[in-house]
């Protein structure tokens, strides 16, 4: 395992995204039958583009798949195999690029990582942001065809994305339609829908899978376990469970990670988050909602039908002042006390031991963030 400490393995990371950067720019820089002059225009805007979009997060879910590796082999990375988790790392960090940049137009954000969403950028607006989210994603195809289309995991490194984007995608649409759609316009808000059952289906598909379980895969696929079968690579046994292992964990932390991401929405400093909430403007099924639920008195319920889902800034005030009024906060600092007890239990039955590190260093990521 790596003794290095935390911010040389973030430049040694970010050193990787620098070099996938150029190989992107390059591929651009020679696309055939384009004339110079356009293509400059294509690069100059992707010189842009990319290294706002896609650095500049806290990396967790990158670093968790080096991590992951390290754990794995239980042994210094040789710089080979460095790079190939660290360009799987990238992969994931682009692929959560691609979901912010969409989501921020859906959710209408501000926002994003300390400076404006990208569709806010004057220069770029929605009909370009819409346009890179999904040319971001095509950049993850191209990558991991250049790095690892010889690697005997490569078909299923690619399923991997394929599938984690599909789920995160439906887990977008339950997100989005706490509130559906009548005739163009949101229907009446119906706040019997926002219940614990829609909430953890919710955030299994839209967070879970992406944020915790990819990266975790992506280290088991690199290194030869296959999920089909019951032996890894060196004829380690239980390649098969070590998937089933990671996912049941990773939907705890995940779920948990996004209780945290809800209330932070509601009430961290916008300068700390790096991004503006705007989960009560947007009706979301949010746990701070569903948790009011179950509390409110039939009085304050109303104030929940008055204001939750609209554009007001007094009204978000009085939402607000309800939540603190329900003591939501206090009864968010209980359940993360306990969350973060199931979890070291859970964690410390994991078999083979050194799989437990690999969770215990995103338990430790997670756990009383500010962001
Ligand atoms: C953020 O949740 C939501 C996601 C990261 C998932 C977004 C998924 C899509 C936009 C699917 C679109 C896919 C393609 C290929 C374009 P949040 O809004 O609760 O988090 P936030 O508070 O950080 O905004
Ligand atoms: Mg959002």
């Amino acid at each position: 395992m790596s003794s290095s400490s935390s911010s040389s393995s973030q430049e040694a990371f970010l050193a990787i995204y620098k070099e996938i950067e150029s190989e992107l720019l390059a591929s651009l820089q020679s696309l055939p039958a384009l004339s110079t002059n356009l293509k400059q225009q294509l690069v100059d805007y992707y010189s842009v583009c990319l290294p706002y979009t896609v650095p500049g997060g806290k990396m967790t879910r990158g670093l968790t798949v080096v991590r992951g590796v390290q754990v794995l082999k239980q042994r210094e990375l040789t710089p080979a195999e460095y790079k190939d988790a660290a360009i799987l790392g990238w992969m994931v960090e682009w692929l959560q690029a691609v979901f912010l940049v969409a989501d921020d137009i859906m959710d209408a954000s501000i926002t994003r990582r300390g400076q404006p969403c990208w569709y806010q950028v004057p220069n770029v607006t929605q009909d370009n942001a819409i346009n890179d989210a999904l040319i971001l994603e095509n950049m993850i195809y191209q990558t991991i065809r250049r790095h690892f289309k010889s690697h005997p995991s490569y078909i299923h490194i690619l399923d991997l994305f394929i599938d984690t984007t599909f789920q995160t995608e439906v887990g977008q649409h339950i997100d989005t339609n706490g509130t559906p759609y009548a005739d163009g316009k949101r229907a009446p808000l119906d706040l019997s829908r926002f219940t614990l059952d829609r909430y953890r289906g919710c955030v299994r598909y839209k967070t879970c899978y992406y944020s915790f379980y990819l990266s975790c895969a992506l280290a088991l696929a690199y290194c030869g376990y296959d999920p089909n079968e019951s032996s890894g690579e060196d004829g380690k046994s239980g390649g098969a469970s070590l998937y089933k292992k990671a996912e049941d964990i990773c939907m705890i932390l995940g779920e948990y990670f996004q209780i945290q991401d809800d209330v932070l929405d509601a009430f961290a400093s916008p300068e700390v988050l790096g991004k503006i909430g705007t989960d009560i403007e947007d009706a979301k099924c949010s746990w701070l909602v569903c948790k009011a639920l179950e509390l409110v008195t039939e009085e304050q319920k109303k104030i929940l039908e008055e204001h939750y889902g609209k554009h007001d800034p007094e009204g978000v005030q009085k939402v607000k002042d309800l939540y603190r009024e329900l003591k939501l906060q206090e009864l968010y600092g209980d359940y993360e006390e306990e969350q973060k007890k199931i979890c070291d239990g859970l964690i410390a039955q994991i078999e083979p031991e050194n799989f437990q590190e690999l969770f215990k260093f995103l338990l430790g990521k997670i756990y009383k963030r500010e962001k």
